[in-house]
């Protein structure tokens, strides 16, 4: 809209000429909007779970179908949308529509290129990492219950579950079948996670919970009430009874066809499977030896740093590990409860990185990010991104149930990535630039039917979590060395997975052999590696995007800095990265390129939107 007023008023004596193009360009973004719309509202309705995580109330009746068909039925729908983005012509658009342009293209082409393996990951939809059973509690933080409509919604959810249940294991039944089954370790702690889900008395479970009190507050008469009530019940106890019958099959039939290999190249044409995967993360052409050797080449970098830091303020000479497993083990160096931990992440995200912030960035978008207990004992710390009108603030959650396992030195760290400058501000920002929704929402679940699923450009958003700690230092938010030293161990350990990750599922590595690179190079002791390795073995290619995306930000910044000289301002290079939201990163180093031409001619102070 912007660039069509430009044309007019610059184009004042030939107004006739200037109004046909605006006229046409301005139909070509309008049916590029529309084709957009329709698409998203095509994903909203087929990821009807994640509509309600994003606040839209429409499909809150119905589940995602994990019918074996449908992977059929979604890639004709797919390729029915490209065919009519083909037909709109990308040149009469403005620079930032041709991006969204592209963004959209990539989107479902990369999809549809994805069909070949449709009949892998796809096949599993449940891993310990993923699947209703790992945070019911976040289901029910998502589902609204204010209205006697929600509970009609919520109990019809609850009736079409066993029947979803019944998909799972019939997708999980055709993996056995040709061969293309999860590593037990992928699979390993889903009875135990199913097992927390069964009790005997339907009122006691976690999906009865609204009916307990919640229904009470609601303005209509009792008997309506008390039908509701009953309906839930049933259905709770029918969707136990499916629970039931699901851990079963997993234990007695899933697992004891579980791949025998650790990587995927022990399926079929595994080899070429990783590199779809990786290429799906990476969003870039990166062979798997190319991503083996900027690991090692990173991990010998940042080796450096740390022995340093190691030698130089602590006297130390003994190795990597041992210095970690001395200063973790430092009283000093810990929070003596949850609490204490609690208010430590707020004191550092609002008293010193936020006031931080307006150095290196513009226009901060007002949403806010907000602290919080992790409800179950997962990782360190993770993020939860909020909605668009600020309803539902972002929020962090962090581990707080072991605080002498927690060193204070790896707070700073784990918030400038989870929170600012990192993933709450980079969601923030995507949240208020104006896409179109399928940009803006981004789901970021079904991995394991990656590479045929959506991207969610990996790359881009866990590359800019990596790089927003290192904001840290460019900052100066790192306030002693220890700090630092927490920066570094997770810096290094980003790089690990490079090497890990390819030589597990490409290059034919033992398990073992992983087990020990990590435990030489990283500061985690050997538990906590085992569980990550659990998690490359089951996600393959997707710890790649870290280190990968990192350096793509920071080389782009450094080209910038070079070629602007006077001219580059940091906190525009941060802005033209974060307006356009989540996009491969072929596409980024385009949209910085472009920027730079900008600027250079000065045509553009600064950027467009
Ligand atoms: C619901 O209420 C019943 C009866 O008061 C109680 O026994 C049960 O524990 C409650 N269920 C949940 C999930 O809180
Ligand atoms: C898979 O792991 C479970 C839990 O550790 C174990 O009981 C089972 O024997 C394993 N099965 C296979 C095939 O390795």
């Amino acid at each position: 809209m912007i660039l069509i007023s430009r044309i007019c008023e610059m184009w004042t004596v030939l107004l006739t000429t200037a109004c046909i193009i605006v006229k046409v360009s301005g139909d070509t973004e309008l049916d590029l909007k529309k084709l957009q719309q329709d698409f998203y509202e095509w994903r909203l309705k087929d990821s009807p779970e994640y509509s309600s995580e994003i606040g839209q109330v429409k499909y809150n009746d119905i589940v995602t179908d994990f019918s074996v068909e449908q992977l059929d039925k979604r890639k004709k729908i797919v390729e029915d949308y490209i065919m009519k983005l083909n037909k709109i012509d990308r040149i009469r658009l403005s620079k930032d529509q041709q991006y969204s342009y592209d963004v959209f293209l990539d989107t479902m082409q990369t999809f549809v290129n994805n069909y070949k393996w449709r009949h892998y990951g796809a096949l599993n939809p449940i891993t310990a990492l993923e699947g209703f059973q790992t945070d019911p509690a976040f289901f029910l933080k998502v589902t609204p219950f204010d209205t006697k409509g929600d509970f009609e919604n919520y109990i019809a959810r609850l009736i079409a579950y066993p029947k979803q249940i019944d998909q799972i294991i019939k997708r999980f039944s055709m993996a056995i079948h040709v061969s293309a089954t999860y590593h037990n370790v992928t699979i390993a702690h889903v009875p135990g996670q199913l097992a927390k889900l069964i009790v005997s008395d339907p009122t006691q479970s976690v999906y009865f919970t609204p009916f307990n009190d919640t229904i009470k507050k609601l303005a209509v008469p009792q008997a309506e009430i008390d039908d509701m009530v009953k309906r839930g019940k049933e259905a709770t106890a029918n969707f136990i009874k499916s629970i039931k019958l699901l851990k079963s099959f997993i234990e007695t039939i899933y697992m004891p066809n579980t791949r025998k290999s650790y990587g995927v190249d022990g399926w079929k044409d595994g080899q070429e499977y990783y590199k779809a995967c990786l290429k799906w993360h990476l969003s870039t052409d990166m062979s798997p030896a190319e991503v083996h050797q900027k690991g090692l080449d990173e991990v010998k970098r940042i080796r450096e740093e740390i022995t340093k830091v190691m030698r130089e303020k602590e006297g130390f000479h003994g190795t990597l590990s041992q210095f970690y497993q001395i200063i973790k083990a430092r009283p000093s160096l810990h929070m003596s409860t949850g609490g204490d931990l609690l208010q430590e992440y707020k004191n550092i995200i609002f008293k010193r990185i936020y006031p931080a912030l307006p150095k290196m960035f513009k226009n901060i978008p007002d949403l806010k990010v907000v602290v919080e207990e992790e409800p179950y004992d997962g990782p360190g710390g993770q993020y939860l991104i909020g909605t668009e009108d600020g309803s539902r603030p972002g929020v962090f959650q962090v581990n707080l149930l072991k605080p002498s396992k927690s060193p204070t030195f790896n707070m700073m760290a784990l918030s400038l990535h989870e929170t600012v400058p990192g993933h709450h501000l980079q969601g923030s920002y995507a949240l208020k630039a104006g896409l179109p929704g399928f940009q803006k929402n981004i789901e970021y679940e079904r991995y394991f039917a990656i590479p045929y699923h959506f991207p969610f450009y990996t790359a881009y958003t866990e590359g800019w979590g990596l790089y927003a700690e290192s904001l840290g230092e460019d900052l100066g938010l790192y306030k002693n060395y220890m700090e630092l030293i927490g920066r570094y161990g997770f810096e290094i350990f980003r790089g690990c997975r490079l090497v890990v990750d390819t030589g597990l599922h490409y290059f034919k590595w033992s398990r073992e052999q992983a087990v020990q690179y990590m435990i030489d190079n990283t500061p985690l002791p050997r538990a906590e590696i085992e569980t990550e390795i659990n998690r490359y073995i089951t996600w393959p290619g997707q710890a790649c995007a870290y280190k990968i995306g990192e350096i793509k930000i920071r080389e782009l910044r450094e080209r910038a800095r070079a070629a602007l000289g006077g001219k580059f301002d940091i906190k525009d290079f941060h802005s033209v990265v974060l307006t356009h939201g989540a996009v491969p990163l072929n596409l980024l180093e385009t949209i910085v390129n472009d920027w730079i031409k900008e600027t250079v001619n000065n045509h553009a102070p600064g950027i467009v939107g």
